[in-house]
């Protein structure tokens, strides 16, 4: 059987090899909807603040979502055990890659129909900590005329199209692929992690 230790063995190779893979069907569905349910009852509730860019950029140009950090150390009941999954993964990857991967940082993202989010890379200005981006899909029942992919521009000048369904993660090296989501035609949930190693401006 496929157990998710041997599937986050088998994501760690393809990182160190690839720089990216997907894992569809990745934690058990009622994990994925209590998810979802807590995602859009924030949203609902006006919790998530309009994502920025840099500080001279509007939040509507480059990027249209909305978003909301888990508070690792007050994490929900639904957050619980994604966080403890990606903690499992972290290990694995730490494991057979040398990042040294210390922690991980993570939040919703909703995507109204028609925003989207611009090609870009996940590297903050002033850091170099993100070394592992990885974004997990909370939409049931996703269908390809929806939109809403996140393309990955690859290497080699092809792309990847991953589309938001419900239990898919996809992970790629965060300074290695520039990314966009596209516009889709319903709301679009994610939730967007980056495993962190320590900066290095902050060793001694
Ligand atoms: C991001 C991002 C992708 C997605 O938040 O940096 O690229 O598919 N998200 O939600
Ligand atoms: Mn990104």
């Amino acid at each position: 059987m496929d157990s998710l230790s041997s599937r986050f063995d088998a994501a760690a190779d393809a990182l160190a090899t690839a720089g990216w893979c997907v894992l569809p069907r990745t934690l058990p569905e009622e994990i994925t909807t209590a998810l979802a349910r807590e995602c859009a009852a924030m949203h609902a509730a006006h919790r998530m603040t309009p994502a920025r860019v840099g500080a001279a950029r509007t939040a509507t140009a480059l990027r249209g979502d909305h978003t909301r950090w888990f508070e690792m150390t007050a994490l929900s009941e639904a957050q619980q055990p994604f966080v403890e999954t990606l903690d499992a993964l972290r290990q694995a990857l730490n494991r057979s890659l040398m990042l040294g991967l210390v922690e991980s940082e993570a939040h919703y993202a909703v995507y109204a129909a028609g925003a989207r989010y611009g090609r870009h890379l996940d590297r903050l200005r002033h850091s170099d900590a993100r070394a592992v981006s990885a974004v997990y899909y909370l939409n049931q029942a996703w269908d390809p005329d929806d939109g809403g992919a996140l393309r990955l521009y690859l290497d080699d000048g092809r792309s990847h199209d991953v589309l938001p369904q419900a239990g898919t993660l996809v992970l790629f090296l965060s300074d290695r692929f520039e990314h966009e989501v596209l516009p889709a035609t319903r709301e679009r949930m994610s939730i967007a992690c980056w495993m962190r190693r320590r900066e290095a401006n902050a060793l001694p």
